[in-house]
């Protein structure tokens, strides 16, 4: 069948937040963009909450973005560690807890199938993802660029060690703590109580390994996931909203150098027009037939 041609049939320049949105003649064919697929060398696959949602874990803007009566980004900040270390201890050992429990999805594990597939091939995939859960790694993705993190590594506050740490609980004062339910009282833990940095006369305060809402991005991070987003020769993005920058602004970057871009998605997001194929639905379902031989 001929392609299904959705949304834009003229190009036009418009301004956005970000960057210029050059509208896209744009196709939801699935053989046409398997054919781009196979003749790629360098896939970058940038992903988002929206990845992981098919496995259950919550994204941010969606029904479960809600812990107690908190949205992420009143605790996913500096000023509210600062200001309560314990209460914003229970709601990251919480997405730990839960997280644990979830297994990746059938689109996690067609990313991971369609690198090793390719290296086999002398090719590349490079998953840069938002996300913070570590599912892409334990679905097998090898080459990936974790941009905000993860939830299983601390850095210390006094000395910034960083580690990784898989304890359940990940202190004694917070086990049994940081249910979601909005009539759960908090746990006021002292901070001496908290997970604490075990590096040799230190002793300080840890706190979890993620990019907070008001912090910048590690820099050397962000140079790998540039460089890679330099040299691919097709992106495809997955169940991101493209509202959380920088990461919002990489594959309009990519669009605006003529390079092809495919955005699967269970709804359109403020970048879709730019983008040369668009996917809509469940990324479990959509993605795998997409990226099969
Ligand atoms: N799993 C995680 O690690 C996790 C979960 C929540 C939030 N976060 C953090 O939240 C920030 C929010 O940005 P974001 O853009 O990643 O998430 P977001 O919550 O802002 O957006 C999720 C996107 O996924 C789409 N989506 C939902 N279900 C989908 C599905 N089944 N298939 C395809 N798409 C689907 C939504 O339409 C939306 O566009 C990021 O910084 C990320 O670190 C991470
Ligand atoms: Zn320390």
């Amino acid at each position: 069948m001929r392609s299904l041609f959705v949304c834009c049939v003229r190009s036009v320049i418009m301004s956005s937040q970000s960057a210029t949105i050059i509208r896209k003649r744009q196709s939801s064919d699935l053989a046409a963009f398997r054919a781009v697929v196979s003749k790629a060398r360098n896939v970058v696959i940038l992903t988002g909450a929206g990845v992981s949602a098919e496995s259950g874990v919550p994204t941010f803007r969606g029904a479960g973005g809600y812990w107690r009566h908190y949205q992420a980004q009143d605790l996913a900040s500096p000023i509210a560690f600062r200001a309560n270390p314990s209460l914003v201890w229970e709601f990251y050992h919480y997405r730990r807890e839960v997280v644990k429990t979830k297994q990746p999805n059938k689109a996690h594990l067609a990313i991971a199938e369609l690198e090793e597939r390719f290296s086999k091939e002398n090719k590349n995939v490079c998953v840069v993802t938002q996300n913070i859960d570590e599912l892409h790694v334990r679905a097998g993705t090898k080459n990936i660029i974790e941009l905000h993190g993860t939830l299983f590594k601390t850095q210390c506050t006094c000395c910034q060690h960083v580690a990784k740490n898989y304890d359940s609980p990940i202190c004694e004062a917070l086990a049994g703590r940081g249910a979601p339910d909005k009539n759960v009282p908090e746990a006021r833990i002292a901070i001496e109580l908290l997970p604490k940095c075990t590096e040799p006369n230190c002793g300080g305060l840890l706190r979890p390994y993620v990019v907070w809402f008001g912090e910048s991005l590690n820099s050397e991070t962000l140079c790998k996931a540039e460089s890679e987003l330099e040299k691919c020769d097709l992106c495809i993005v997955v169940g991101t909203s493209a509202i959380v920058y920088p990461a919002a602004m990489f594959a309009p970057q990519v669009a605006a150098r003529g390079v092809p871009v495919a955005e699967f998605n269970i709804e359109p997001t403020p970048n879709t027009l730019s983008f040369d194929f668009y996917f809509e639905g469940p990324c479990g379902l959509t993605l795998p037939p997409a990226l099969m031989p």
